[in-house]
C-alpha cells in the first residue's frame, strides 16, 4: 500500500489486513512488546484544521514505532501563503519519509500524493476521514467479532464521516443505512456506488434507518469549515439525533460510535453518549492502533 487517500482506493483484503495488523500491534503493545518498525523515519503532519485525536495519535504512533513526527501547522507553512501543493509535496519528499495531511479539499491530498514521492495519509478532508473509519471498523470487529452481515446505521449530516462509513461498511460486507435530511446527503457518486455494490439504503427517516441496527453512528451537524451554515444546519438536522427512542428501535445489543468531538444534546443525547462511553472511547483509542498499522503498511521497508 503506497498511500491512504480514501477507502475507495483499498480492496476489502487490504482493509482487513490493516485491521489484523492493528489488532496484533495493539496486543503486543499492551503486553509490553516494542515494535520499532519505523526506526529512523520521519512523518510530517500538516494540519489546516484543528485536531486532538488525529494529531496526538499519529505523533504517539510514530514514537511507538521508533520514528519521529513533525507537527506542521498549515498557517505557519508557506502553503498557507499560497505556495502550491505541487511544490510543497516535492520539497517535503526530500526531507520526510511520509506525510499525514488534514485539509479541506480532497484534491489537495490527491495532489500531494501525485507530486510527492513519499506515502501520503489523509487525516481528514471535507470528503473523507479514512483513518477514523478504519478505527471504527476495528472497534466494531472487537465488539461484534465480525463485520460481514452487520447493519451499520449512520444518523445525521452526510459529511466526510458518512462518506467514509459508506465505503468502509459496504467494502467489508456490512448493510449500511443512512438517515439525513434532504439537501444534506452524502456524496452522490458514493451513494450510487453503494447501491450497485452492496446493501445500502438512504432515508430521511431515522427510525427506518435505525431499525434492527447493530451499530449506530453519528457525527456533528456542522463540520469544520461549515461554520457559516451552522444556524441552518441546526434547524435542518434537529431531529437527527441518537437518543433513547432511536436506541429502542436498534438491536438490544447495538453499539454506538462517535468519532468525536461530540455536541451533546445535538446529534446525541448526553444519556446515550454516557451509556455508550466505553465503545466511544475504545473507538478513540483505536485511532492509535489502526494508524500504526497504516503507517507500517505505507512506510515500512
Ligand atoms: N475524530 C477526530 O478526527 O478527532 P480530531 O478532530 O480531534 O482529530
Ligand atoms: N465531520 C467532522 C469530523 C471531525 C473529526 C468534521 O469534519 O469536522
Amino acid at each position: 500500500m503506497k498511500h491512504l487517500l480514501k477507502l475507495m482506493d483499498l480492496s476489502k483484503d487490504e482493509i482487513m489486513e490493516i485491521l489484523d495488523l492493528a489488532t496484533k500491534l495493539k496486543k503486543e503493545k499492551k503486553a509490553g512488546v516494542d515494535h520499532p518498525l519505523l526506526k529512523g523515519k520521519t512523518l510530517g503532519m500538516i494540519f489546516s484544521k484543528a485536531s486532538t485525536r488525529t494529531r496526538v495519535s499519529f505523533e504517539v504512533a510514530m514514537y511507538q514505532l521508533g520514528g519521529h513526527a513533525l507537527f506542521l501547522s498549515a498557517r505557519d507553512l508557506q502553503i498557507g501563503r499560497g505556495e502550491p501543493v505541487q511544490d510543497t509535496a516535492r520539497v517535503l519528499s526530500r526531507y520526510l519519509d511520509g506525510i499525514m495531511i488534514r485539509t479541506y479539499d480532497q484534491q489537495e491530498v490527491e495532489d500531494m500524493a501525485a507530486y510527492g514521492s513519499i506515502p501520503v495519509i489523509n487525516g481528514l478532508t471535507d470528503y473523507a476521514h479514512p483513518c477514523q473509519v478504519l478505527a471504527d471498523l476495528l472497534t466494531i470487529k472487537e465488539y461484534k467479532g465480525e463485520l460481514e452481515g452487520l447493519k451499520l446505521c449512520y444518523i445525521g449530516s452526510g459529511n466526510n464521516m458518512a462518506n467514509s462509513l459508506i465505503v468502509g461498511g459496504i467494502k467489508t460486507g456490512m448493510k449500511v443505512s443512512i438517515a439525513c435530511p434532504k439537501g444534506f446527503e452524502p456524496d452522490e457518486d458514493l451513494i450510487k456506488w453503494a447501491k450497485d455494490n452492496g446493501s445500502f439504503s438512504l432515508s430521511q427517516d431515522c427510525f427506518e434507518a435505525a431499525k434492527d441496527a447493530d451499530v449506530l453512528v453519528t457525527d456533528v451537524w456542522t463540520s469544520m469549515g461549515q461554520e457559516a451554515e451552522m444556524e441552518i444546519r441546526n434547524g435542518s438536522l434537529k431531529d437527527y439525533q441518537i437518543n433513547d427512542k432511536l436506541m429502542a428501535i436498534a438491536k438490544e445489543d447495538a453499539i454506538v460510535l462517535h468519532c468525536l468531538p461530540a455536541h451533546r444534546e445535538e446529534e446525541i443525547t448526553n444519556k446515550v453518549f454516557e451509556e455508550h462511553a466505553k465503545e466511544i472511547f475504545d473507538e478513540a483509542e483505536n485511532r492509535l492502533h489502526v494508524q500504526k498499522a497504516v503507517l507500517v503498511k505505507c512506510m515500512a521497508d
